[in-house]
């Protein structure tokens, strides 16, 4: 993902203390909000959930720790500058603000940037609160904001998390999988069953009448699919992959169950992977303006058409808006739609 602007006025408050104490005394946490080319900002470390990110980092020759935003690599009260863009979801926006916090010394400065409208003011005035400290607010263009919070020598109490980094189980009965989830906050649709993903579970049977060898779960979340294709075929190789850490996390736990023959990997719309599949199930992420989503649709159908074998299928659920069935044309030999209701289309692509 590029860089919005509240990301670019944070990297800039950031650089000038890398200038001052040394990069080493600095991090830069970053999610989806993060440069496609880091350039000078490589030269922070940063804590990233998203596989991209550590990738563009470390070929830039930057240092990336790709983790669910697990602090624990740094000692409590040791850095001078942490910046952070403000996430989406209040429990990993809550869980950063608290861990950044306790890792910076008294008087480091902890950087905040975000839009109004994701509650920014919000987290800065608690962020302040557990800092023990008064926000300096700079007003950027188009509703954002940057913050700068200095340490006080004793931190204030944690803002609430909901306990982000600790599993919970999610039943799944409702589309035939007998065994609960493990799922937590930071992953896509943590806390429910994706309608768009039930729907293409009801799909497969038609699909693959009889099991297919090797399947690939791209974008897999807490593995809902590649959990689902698991219990189905017995004999069935399995791979899940997925670009955010957490997500790879829950799907290697809820794919444990099955031994070898199914594991989850990080990768980047699956770029990383060799060809082979006979079959592929996905959600693609929509998530995102039109034609940004757009794009990465663009990536996914690209990335389906390059790692199934000839012969194979994947199966794909999206918007009914997508124009999925325009985009896969020239990719694939046959393109079929297989079901659909008021929101979700779900479409088979044959190569
Ligand atoms: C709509 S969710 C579907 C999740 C899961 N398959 C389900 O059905 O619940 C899309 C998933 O794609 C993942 N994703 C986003 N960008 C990605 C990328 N560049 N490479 C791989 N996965 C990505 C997201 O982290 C998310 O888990």
């Amino acid at each position: 993902m590029t860089a919005d602007p509240y990301a670019f006025a944070l990297h800039s408050a950031l650089t000038v203390a890398a200038a001052a104490d040394g990069p080493a005394a600095c991090l830069l946490v970053a999610d989806e909000h993060a440069p496609e080319q880091p350039g000078a900002i490589a030269q922070l470390p940063v804590l990233t959930n998203r596989w991209d990110v550590a990738r563009r980092w470390q070929e830039a020759g930057g240092t990336a720790q790709f983790s669910d935003f697990d602090f624990s690599a740094w000692p409590p009260a040791t850095l001078t500058a942490i910046g952070y863009r403000i996430s989406k979801e209040k429990a990993v926006v809550h869980h950063i603000i608290n861990a950044a916090l306790e890792r910076l010394r008294p008087g480091g400065v902890l950087w905040l940037a975000g839009h109004k409208q994701e509650g920014i003011r919000t987290y800065v005035a608690k962020a302040a609160a557990r800092a023990g400290a008064v926000a300096e607010l700079e007003r950027l263009a188009g509703g954002g904001t940057l913050a700068a919070i200095r340490r006080g020598a004793a931190l204030g109490a944690a803002l609430d998390d909901q306990h982000y980094s600790e599993w919970r189980e999610l039943a799944a009965d409702a589309v035939g999988i007998a065994q609960p989830l493990a799922t937590k906050p930071g992953i896509f649709g943590w806390q429910k069953i994706d309608a768009g993903s039930a729907l293409l579970l009801q799909a497969v049977p038609e699909v693959w009448p009889a099991p297919p060898e090797r399947l690939l779960d791209l974008g897999s979340g807490y593995g809902l699919l590649a959990v689902y294709a698991a219990s189905r075929w017995p004999g069935t190789t399995i791979v899940a992959t997925d670009n955010n850490a957490a997500a790879v996390a829950a799907s290697q736990r809820n794919l444990a169950p099955f031994g070898e023959r199914a594991g989850a990997r990080p990768s980047d719309a699956g770029a990383e992977l060799s060809p082979g599949f006979d079959a592929l199930l996905c959600n693609p992420p929509f998530h995102r303006g039109f034609g940004t989503a757009d794009a990465l649709n663009e990536r996914f159908i690209a990335a389906a058409a390059r790692l199934l074998r000839p012969g194979g299928q994947a199966l794909f659920v999206v918007n009914a808006f997508i124009p999925l069935e325009q985009r896969s044309r020239g990719l694939f030999r046959r393109i079929t739609p297989i079901i659909a209701d008021r929101s979700f289309k779900v479409v088979a692509l044959a190569r």
